[in-house]
């Protein structure tokens, strides 16, 4: 393994000195790593915009992050469904009007191991709607706001981008056929990874190398992913796992360092490095050559753009 541009303990939260004059946009912050980074960044004096799907889960969210960390933080919340297209255009709306700047728009909320196939209201399987097609929509609308702010984009993938069929299924891209949950998931967050590689080739080409775009993964932390939506089986192989995996806040550190470490290199895969990529020191870890075949990172951005009608202003 090479060695970990951080030092041993690789990159932790001290690295952040002040965040003040910052303004951070978060998706799913009710819980699990979200909720973590939310704290981590509001107790460097950033400002932090939570998107969230429920509005008592987000105001029971801003109350404990007050009572942890005082009053004068400055958090607020817009609702949210990544679910629902027209949910996701209207908070951006919402966001462009409100909020002056986004130095970085977090991509952490997501469902995992829905055990029935299902589709959201706008026809898309469950998880690569909401993970992957809800994340392209408000990324694609916020892009401008994020431009003028010489922002970044970070995406929340996993180290499911290299389980499942390792691909996109551009065929039957919502599982009509052979659904299973773990292949169905993967594929969502091998989009989610793929989408930010082939941004940053976008970015490049128009010279719009302000704006950076970041593909991470938490590991494998204690969070209540697998018990919202997985099967029995699935809670019972996470609560078995459970001595092999870490907190949600140290889950949190990837999408941190890359919202917040100056001179990242974007076209790296960042995550914890120690075993299996589950936990350890985290830094910069070997992505596998499926998740950046250029043929399938264009056609996935084209296909994101015909099935959403989202084009980006690059
Ligand atoms: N935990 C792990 O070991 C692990 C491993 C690999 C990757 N990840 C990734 O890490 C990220 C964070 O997950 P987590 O483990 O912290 O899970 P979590 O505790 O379940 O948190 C997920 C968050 O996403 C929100 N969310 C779910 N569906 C949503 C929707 N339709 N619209 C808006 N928000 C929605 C949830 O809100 P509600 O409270 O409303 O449900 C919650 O705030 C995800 O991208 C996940 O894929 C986690």
């Amino acid at each position: 393994m090479s060695t970990n541009q951080f030092g041993k303990k690789g990159w932790t939260p001290e690295r952040i000195k002040t965040l003040k004059g910052k303004t951070f946009v978060i998706t799913g912050t009710t819980s699990g790593t979200g909720f973590e980074a939310a704290k981590i960044l509001l107790s460097k004096d950033a400002k932090v915009v939570m998107l969230n799907r429920n509005p008592k889960k987000a105001a029971d969210t801003i109350a404990t992050l007050k009572e942890e960390l005082g009053n004068h933080i400055d958090v607020t919340n817009i609702k949210m469904d990544l679910a629902v297209q027209a949910s996701v255009k209207k908070a951006a709306e919402e966001i462009l009007k409100t909020v002056n700047q986004i130095d970085a728009l977090i991509c952490n909320a997501a469902i995992a191991q829905t055990p029935k196939h299902g589709l959201t209201i706008d026809g898309w399987e469950n998880q690569m709607g909401v993970n992957y097609f809800g994340h392209y929509t408000l990324q694609g609308l916020l892009f401008p706001l994020i431009e003028k702010s010489k922002g970044r984009i970070v995406s929340v993938g996993s180290m499911g981008y290299n389980m499942g069929i390792k691909t996109i299924k551009f065929d039957d891209l919502n599982w009509e056929k052979d659904y299973t949950p773990n292949n169905a998931y993967s594929q969502s967050k091998l989009a989610q990874i793929m989408s930010m590689y082939e941004l940053q080739d976008k970015l490049k080409e128009a010279g719009k190398t302000d704006v950076k775009a970041y593909a991470c993964h938490p590991g494998a932390s204690r969070t209540n992913l697998i018990n919202s939506n997985g099967s029995l089986m699935m809670k019972i192989i996470f609560y078995l796992m459970k001595p092999l995996t870490q907190s949600a806040e140290k889950g949190a550190y990837p999408q941190l360092m890359c919202a917040t470490e100056p001179n990242l290199d974007q076209t790296q895969f960042y995550g914890p490095t120690g075993r299996s990529n589950w936990t350890g020191p985290v830094g910069a870890h070997k992505i596998e050559p499926h998740a950046k075949d250029k043929a399938i990172m264009e056609k996935l951005w084209a296909v994101s753009e015909k099935e959403t009608g989202i084009v980006w202003a690059i």
